[in-house]
């Protein structure tokens, strides 16, 4: 999935420069700023910056779940994160908007993946 239109970067992308980033010593705040530059990108228009968060967000959470990186400094992380989103009020509302859409279209899917496992009713 592209989270980023100006540079092209992935989901996939953020998730990669996560695991580099995290296996750091002294890993820095994984932020939007330290994964493009990471990616050797730089954003453009800022208009993907709530939706990078909630990726990041949510890549940490995998990363950690699947081993892939240390759970404490995933935890560090995201905690070190959703401070300094709550301290900026439109981005903490724009997060809050794109959280909102995301479980509204995963439980549209999760309702038409039940409704294709129903037995066809006659
Ligand atoms: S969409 Fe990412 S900088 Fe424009």
């Amino acid at each position: 999935m592209i989270v980023c239109s100006c540079t092209q970067i992935t989901d996939a992308d953020i998730e990669k420069a996560l695991v580099e980033i995290l296996s750091q010593p002294n890993a820095p705040l994984p932020t939007p700023g330290i994964v493009y530059r990471h990616l050797q990108a730089r954003m453009e228009c800022c208009g993907c910056a709530p939706l990078a968060v909630t990726t990041i967000y949510e890549k940490i959470d995998e990363l950690a779940r699947k081993g892939l990186a240390c759970p404490y400094a995933c935890a560090s992380a995201r905690g070190r994160i959703e401070k300094s989103v709550e301290n900026n009020p439109v981005q903490s509302q724009r997060l809050a908007v794109i959280r909102k859409l995301r479980g509204i279209v995963q439980g549209h899917l999760v309702m038409q993946e039940a409704m294709a496992l129903e037995p066809e009713r006659k």
